[in-house]
């Protein structure tokens, strides 16, 4: 049995973004511009973190804390031939455990309703879909907010 490469997640830095836009690509008909990825990270950069094999970026999770105890996922991608092998799940884990030590209470997201793999996935961690934001994207297509609420709360 061949033993599988391990990944390592970290918080990254500006000279990551560039990979990160280049996932961004690959997995998402909106990818944020780098000039949008710029300004979030300066206004909150413990908020990007990756998952590195092998020296190379393949996967990464922004997220923010807003106003009241509220965590928010803005955008998580693995690159497409490193999916199903624990690096989101590990990515999500990371997350609620960095915004549960900047405060949240609970933690929101937003995923496109036609985007059935990743609700899927969402609700696997404990996330729960509580309704849909009509016209929430520029196509025009409905979101599905979900939440998720901290143990113990
Ligand atoms: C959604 C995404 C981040 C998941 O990352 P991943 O590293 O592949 O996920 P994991 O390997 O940690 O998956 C954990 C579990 O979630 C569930 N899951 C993950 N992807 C799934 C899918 N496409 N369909 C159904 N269930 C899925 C499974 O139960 C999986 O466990 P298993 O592989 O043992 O069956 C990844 O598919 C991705 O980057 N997609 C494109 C971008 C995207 O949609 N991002 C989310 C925007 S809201």
């Amino acid at each position: 049995m061949v033993a599988q490469k391990t990944f390592k997640i970290k918080e990254l830095t500006p000279a990551d973004l560039q990979a990160v836009l280049e996932i961004e690509y690959r997995c998402f008909p909106d990818p944020y511009p780098l000039s949008l990825l710029e300004q979030l990270y300066s206004s909150y950069p413990r908020g990007f973190i990756g998952a590195e094999l092998e020296g190379r970026l393949v996967g990464y999770l922004i997220f923010t804390m807003r106003w009241g105890g509220i965590g928010h996922i803005l955008s998580l991608a693995v690159d497409p031939p490193y999916q199903r092998r624990g690096i989101g799940s590990a990515l999500v884990r990371k997350a609620l455990e960095d915004l549960k030590a900047d405060g949240a209470r609970t933690v929101r997201l937003e995923a496109r309703k036609s985007n059935i793999g990743a609700r899927m996935f969402y609700l696997t961690l404990g996330f729960k879909e509580e309704r849909e934001l009509p016209h929430y994207y520029e196509d025009g297509e409905t979101a599905v907010l979900m939440w998720y609420t901290y143990p113990n709360t």
